[in-house]
């Protein structure tokens, strides 16, 4: 096995980014486990990523790869058992997170770290009116009381677009639209003026014209207060429409990072290539067929040993079966953790195997 590259991201800067500004979150080799009747759940292994000021930046990945436990894990939301994190740290503005007391972990969560969560009645208590859901961190995170939170958590709801706040403030969560649940679920994210918003599915649970409202709400959120966001979802439309660089998980690891045109330009990953080949593209050539990814991610309860994804990757070397590939620059700075470089959907020099990559390689076209 070849050993982990020491923070890859740190080292090569900002891709495509100009000169790296301090990042307000930099996860580095960060491992969350689950302790469970069948052994050990890997769920993230070794995760490193930076979030700079003001920008966007993407996790996408198939479902079960690590997304919602790496963000939950950041705001250190999951119980302790079954969770383990043995090993890593989560610097917001420097101060580890994962070593901050219970007490100054409040302070951050939900004031200048917030979450929205795919299922607004997850973080709602439907048993509180909004407007007391509001107050309570209005209190907590703004210091305001009585009439003075009240206007706060008013504006709030006005601000997501909610109709009639004076009186919506005293509805439960129930007596109000899917719709309107999310945006009340986002009013109480951005109430206390986060400078890091992570947004997990914020959007799927809603119909199409009510994500887009919400989405275009979000980017003129973010534009006006300069907040820097985490944004997961399955959507690459949404990520073409709101992010700015892209990390790609694959089985509780990060195959690929990049700005987001280059990654849908030219994917250096075999995964994120199949992820692209697999969704319709607006810019892709007419008649292009979709491509499903065949097979299944491996068993997080037993990481095989060598690359995750060869089972599924038609550019498989025979030393990605017993070598872990890490995340690593190209001769350009793009990240990537393969042992075969890829330009435009073709391994450009397969290290340890022909030109071409054999019949494995078959089908691989610069189709994305
Ligand atoms: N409490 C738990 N106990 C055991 N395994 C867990 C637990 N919570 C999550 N996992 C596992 O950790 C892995 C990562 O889960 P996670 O929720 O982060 O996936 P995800 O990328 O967010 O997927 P999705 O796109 O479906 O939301 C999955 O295999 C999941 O089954
Ligand atoms: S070429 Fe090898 S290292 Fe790269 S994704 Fe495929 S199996 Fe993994
Ligand atoms: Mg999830």
């Amino acid at each position: 096995m070849t050993t982990p590259a020491p923070s890859p991201a740190a080292a090569a800067g900002a891709p495509g980014q100009g000169p790296a500004l301090a990042p307000v979150l930099a996860v580095d080799d960060l491992h969350v486990r689950f302790r469970t009747d069948d052994g050990h759940v890997h769920a993230v292994n070794g995760v490193t990523f930076e979030v700079r000021p003001g920008e966007s930046l993407a996790l996408v990945g198939e479902s079960g790869c690590g997304k919602s436990v790496t963000s939950m894990t950041i705001l250190r939301l999951l119980p302790s058992p079954p969770t383990e994190v043995p090993k890593g740290t989560i610097r917001y503005r420097g101060d580890d997170l994962l070593r901050l007391s219970n007490r100054q972990m409040r302070r951050v969560r939900g004031g200048k770290v917030a979450m929205i969560f795919q299922d607004p009645m997850t973080s709602l208590n439907p048993f509180l009116r909004v407007g007391r859901q509001l107050t309570e961190a209005i209190e907590l995170h703004l210091g305001l009381r009585g009439a003075a939170a009240r206007a706060r958590a008013v504006e709030a709801l006005r601000e997501v677009g909610i109709p009639g706040p004076e009186t919506r403030v005293d509805a439960y969560p129930h007596e109000l639209s899917g719709g309107m649940r999310q945006r009340v679920m986002i009013a109480m994210a951005l109430v206390t003026g986060p400078d890091l918003l992570i947004a997990d599915e914020p959007t799927t649970a809603l119909d199409v014209t009510i994500q887009a409202q919400i989405l275009d709400l979000m980017r003129r959120l973010q534009r006006e207060r300069g907040m820097s966001m985490i944004l997961i979802t399955h959507d690459l439309a949404v990520v073409a429409g709101m992010c700015t660089r892209v990390v790609v998980m694959y089985a509780g690891r990060i195959v690929e990072e990049a700005p987001v045109d280059d990654l849908f330009d030219d994917p250096r990953h075999p995964y994120t290539l199949a992820l692209l080949e697999s969704v319709p593209r607006l810019d892709a050539a007419l008649g292009r067929r979709l491509r499903p990814i065949e097979g299944l991610p491996p068993k997080l309860t037993e990481p095989p040993v060598g690359c995750s994804f060869a089972p599924r990757c038609r550019f498989v070397l025979d030393r990605c079966r017993t070598e872990t590939p890490w995340l690593e620059p190209d001769a350009d700075g793009r990240l990537r953790a393969c042992f075969v470089p890829l330009r435009r959907g073709r391994p450009l020099a397969p290290a340890g195997g022909p030109a071409g990559a054999g019949p494995a390689a078959e089908g691989a076209g610069g189709s994305t």
